[in-house]
């Protein structure tokens, strides 16, 4: 009897151990809301199809606001939660860098669509997840798969911003460091980087490469002098920017790595991927090879999908996702 008990432990545990090794927390698939919300995709596509040809700037904000989201506390959703009395969250970090408006509005817009379709059932987290990259295909990125079944988080934190999301004055060093706590490689960061193909970065994010004694003189100087032009008022205006990529500021494409090679990366940061010797290669790669960036771009994108996601054990599905369901976390 004894000898039979030891083996029933003894096999259960042989029989776990595997699938502790090798499941992932929580484990996502691509029809997660087949019978559940069977028009999910339907709806995401619809909505930011029509948000996006409203305000073109959709594409590059949601990008941008699913990035933090991913590199802070995991694909969450946790970006999205307003601040309360009891609670400054992550998105008033005096680091959010004026995170896009329209990016919150759009999940706002679904979540709306989705909760008469389907009360109760999609996460926030996936929602910002599949609109990203519905958003990204629409400005002429590349598709991806796009994995389902994340859950939102309980937790955001303003004050944990600070040295987990990469800023402007950042060396390779300092951001690789970053993405390499989110599991990503050089190569990696690099295809990544490429999402500053759309959008915009406000003055103060470069004003120190136009103005005064750092001024960059790798800078193209007639690009630089337009952005003189652009931003002489930045400290009194601060709503004036940039786009990232002056060439084709609204098409999802390689031009981010050619401007780089010729001054006109906009933030010292992407000058830095081009100057530094262990990024440059990439740089090139990327802008000899549109098809390449892609492949990469769109394998790294499904991986930050990935990045800490939480499952019913640590995660609900929020109600509204500028909310925790409970009050007071
Ligand atoms: C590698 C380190 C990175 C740094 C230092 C960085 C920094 C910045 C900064 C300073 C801005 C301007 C914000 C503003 O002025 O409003 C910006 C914008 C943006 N970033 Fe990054 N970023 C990095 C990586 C990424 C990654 C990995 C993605 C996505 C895959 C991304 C997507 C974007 C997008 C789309 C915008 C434009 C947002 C808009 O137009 O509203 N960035 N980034
Ligand atoms: C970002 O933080 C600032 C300062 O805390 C706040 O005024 C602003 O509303 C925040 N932006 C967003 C989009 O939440
Ligand atoms: C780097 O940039 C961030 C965000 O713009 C800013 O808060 C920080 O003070 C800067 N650090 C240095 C050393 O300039
Ligand atoms: C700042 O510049 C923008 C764009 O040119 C303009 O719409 C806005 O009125 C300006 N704001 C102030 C306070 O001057
Ligand atoms: C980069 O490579 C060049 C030429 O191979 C070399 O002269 C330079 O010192 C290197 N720079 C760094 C920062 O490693
Ligand atoms: C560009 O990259 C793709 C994907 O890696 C590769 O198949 C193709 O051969 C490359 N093209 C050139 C001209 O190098």
């Amino acid at each position: 009897m004894l000898t039979s008990s030891f083996l029933n432990v003894f096999f259960l545990v042989l029989a776990l151990v595997p699938s502790i090794l090798s499941a992932p927390a929580t484990s996502l698939t691509k029809d997660y809301y087949q019978k559940s919300c069977p028009d999910f995709s339907k709806i995401v596509r619809e909505t930011v199809t029509t948000k996006q040809a409203q305000q073109p700037t959709t594409a590059a904000g949601t990008l941008r606001v699913f990035f933090h989201d991913c590199f802070l506390e995991g694909c969450d959703a946790s970006v999205l939660v307003a601040t309360n009395s009891f609670n400054k969250a992550e998105r008033d970090d005096e680091l959010n860098e004026s995170l896009p408006g329209d990016a919150f509005d759009i999940v706002t817009r679904i979540k709306t669509a989705l909760e008469l379709s389907c009360p109760g059932v999609v996460s926030c987290a996936d929602i910002l997840a599949q609109s990203t990259r519905d958003l990204i295909t629409i400005v002429g990125g590349p598709f991806y798969e796009v994995k389902l079944g994340r859950k939102d988080g309980f937790e955001s934190k303003a004050h944990k911003v600070r040295g987990n999301i990469p800023t402007a004055n950042h060396t390779v060093h300092d951001m690789m460091s970053i993405f390499k706590k989110n599991g990503f490689t050089l190569k990696e960061m690099v295809a990544l980087s490429g999402g500053h193909t759309v959008g915009f970065a406000h003055c103060i994010e470069f004003s120190n490469r136009l103005f005064g004694p750092r001024a960059d003189p790798e800078l193209d100087s007639r690009y630089a002098d337009r952005l003189k032009d652009l931003c002489k008022h930045y400290t009194v205006n601060k709503t004036m920017a940039a786009f990232l990529d002056p060439i084709t500021p609204g098409k999802f494409d390689n031009m981010y790595f050619k401007n780089l090679k010729r001054g006109l990366g906009l933030l010292a940061s992407d000058h830095a991927l081009f100057k530094d010797n262990g990024t440059r290669p990439f740089v090139d790669l990327y802008a000899d090879n549109q098809t390449a960036f892609f492949e990469d771009f769109a394998r790294a994108m499904e991986k930050l999908g990935m990045v800490g996601v939480k499952g019913d054990k640590d995660g609900e599905v929020r109600r509204k996702c500028d909310h925790f369901n409970k009050l007071n976390v």
